[in-house]
């Protein structure tokens, strides 16, 4: 209000969050470029979509946002705001030229928020770029910028030194129902967390305290430029290991390879701003159909930065240990595989007889 805002918003938009935004990406194993959880990107449409619904309340035709004119969160934003409210103007200040040529990067906004009297939470002290919400927190920018730097000591808030963590861990049980987590049990004090928020909330805290889910990395931004950051995603982290582990054990063969690429396609789309596109709409549905049967309950253990599954149990499972048994029969004549292997080696010998032919000296 003191910058003269004429009113202000502020809306606890966790619960939304963590059910339309984090389950769906749960429930997909979303993971781009094989280690961002996509924290960050998860949170753009989620956030884009109530400042379009409170612009739409209050007749405002312009909506406004801080990202910068080089990075994702620009595109994310957007995209939903033009999928949402096509008619909407979007102001972005950074990447106006009467902004970027007065201000030349992070310090002189700093200066300039000084002289003025705006509060930022960005000092000299830790001079990179934050974006926090209840699923990560992520650092670039400032000395991050050159990939060599190590992450400085104190720059992590949300989880504690896996060197310096507890040398007992914590053991949890995750029950998922349709791929997604319904209900979290510490198994030394016997603890029970249910609903979304909360047992989202108490994952944090266990993985937090192990120092669980931590990464440092180099990505490709959609914009065509690479970019170093440092995230924290301790609960995702957790329930990555975890779901991965109920629905392989839960899924049939095939449709599992099916749904793998989807999830590619999924973590793309989501990384690229794409929430609201018919495409991501298309493979949102394909994954949630995929976890119907997705249920169960994991065991895993926090300890030292890591998750370590120690077993599984579910009522869904395509595991049969009469049919796998070493000790048993099942429903299996060995004999039978003799042919299958023979058949599958037709192919193999058609290859090598041509192959010794060609690469024979
Ligand atoms: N590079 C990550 C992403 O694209 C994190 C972006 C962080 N955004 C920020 N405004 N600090 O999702
Ligand atoms: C920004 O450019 O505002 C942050 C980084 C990103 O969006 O990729």
């Amino acid at each position: 209000m003191n910058l003269g805002a004429k009113k202000v918003f502020i809306e606890d938009i966790r619960k939304e969050f963590v059910e339309e935004f984090i389950w769906p990406a749960v429930q997909a194993n979303a993971i781009y470029e094989d280690r961002y959880l996509l924290g960050t990107s998860l949170a753009r449409p989620c956030i884009a979509k109530k400042q379009v619904e409170i612009a739409k309340r209050e007749g405002a035709k312009y909506v406004s946002h801080g990202a910068t004119g080089k990075g994702n969160d620009q595109i994310r934003f957007e995209l939903t705001c033009y999928s949402l409210y096509p008619e909407v103007k979007i102001i972005a200040p950074w990447r106006m030229p009467e902004f970027y040529n007065r201000f030349r990067g992070r310090s002189d906004l700093m200066d300039y928020a000084k002289k003025h009297g705006i509060p930022v939470p960005v000092t000299p002290k830790s001079p990179w770029s934050m974006d926090e919400n209840i699923m990560h927190i992520s650092y670039e920018g400032g000395i991050l910028e050159n990939p060599k730097n190590h992450a400085p000591d104190g720059l992590f808030v949300k989880t504690k030194d896996p060197s310096t963590a507890p040398s007992a861990p914590d053991v949890l049980e995750i029950q998922f129902k349709k791929g997604v987590p319904v209900q979290v049990t510490n198994v030394r004090d016997g603890m029970q967390h249910h609903t979304s928020l909360e047992l989202f909330s108490y994952l944090n805290e266990v993985a937090g305290k192990h120092g669980v889910g931590r990464i440092d990395i180099v990505e490709n931004r959609y914009i065509g430029m690479k970019s170093r950051g440092i995230y924290e995603t301790p609960a995702g982290t957790i329930l990555y290991h975890a779901h991965l582990d109920i629905e392989t054990f839960t899924m049939d063969r095939e449709v599992r390879k099916i749904k793998q690429q989807l999830s590619l396609r999924f973590s793309e789309q989501v990384y690229n701003g794409f929430w609201y596109s018919p495409e991501c709409e298309f493979v949102r549905s394909c994954i949630a159909k995929s976890q119907e049967l997705v249920e169960g309950k994991v065991q895993v253990s926090v300890l030292k930065g890591q998750v370590y599954v120690l077993g599984r149990e579910s009522p869904q499972t395509l595991y049969n240990e009469e049919l796998v048994s070493m000790d048993k029969q099942g429903d299996y004549e060995p004999c039978d595989a003799s042919g299958f292997i023979r058949i599958n080696a037709v192919r193999l010998k058609e290859y090598h007889r041509l192959g010794k032919k060609v690469t024979a000296p």
